[in-house]
């Protein structure tokens, strides 16, 4: 099971403005936590309590509606995050051990997204176009074609934020 870790986020006056903006809409949620998001980099599980606690809804109600829709995230971001693109073409390259690579060198156990510190998020992803570079990572957005094992760690010192 993925480790989720939460944090407290202050209540804005920008979530009020969003709350006031859309409360009396039809479909509302969906448009609210698309604020949300785009307000917090994710959606924290305090402001999805207030949320409802403000729109007087259940909170089940709202956790159907950004479990939903992969457009949510409702995990805290990291400071890095690494992508390992597990398509075809790269899975056929090596990808997975790559992937375990980064496992090993950011210290993120069994099938954990997160290192203990947090600074580092690790994803498994699908194809994202790139296959003629496979095996392909994007570190922090940025896209590393044709990565082997022995590159990992220095594609984390020159790439960590
Ligand atoms: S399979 Fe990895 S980029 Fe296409």
């Amino acid at each position: 099971m993925k480790s989720i870790i939460h944090t407290e986020e202050p209540i804005t006056d920008a979530l009020h403005a969003i709350i006031e903006r859309w409360k009396d809409e039809e479909g509302n949620l969906i448009m609210i936590f698309h604020a949300v998001q785009k307000e917090y980099g994710y959606v924290p599980r305090n402001v999805a309590i207030f949320v409802a606690e403000a729109l007087e809804i259940p909170l089940a109600r709202v956790y159907e509606i950004t479990t939903f829709y992969n457009y949510f995230n409702l995990e805290t971001p990291a400071e890095n995050t690494v992508a390992v693109c597990m398509g075809t073409a790269c899975y056929l390259k090596g990808a997975e051990d790559v992937l375990k690579e980064f496992r090993a060198k950011l210290n993120i156990k069994g099938d954990a997204a997160y290192s203990a510190d947090k600074k580092y998020k690790i994803e498994e992803i699908r194809c994202i176009g790139c296959c003629g570079l496979a095996p392909v990572i994007t570190f922090n957005e940025e896209i590393i074609g044709k990565v082997k094992v022995e590159d990992v760690d220095s594609i984390i010192a020159t790439k960590t934020k």
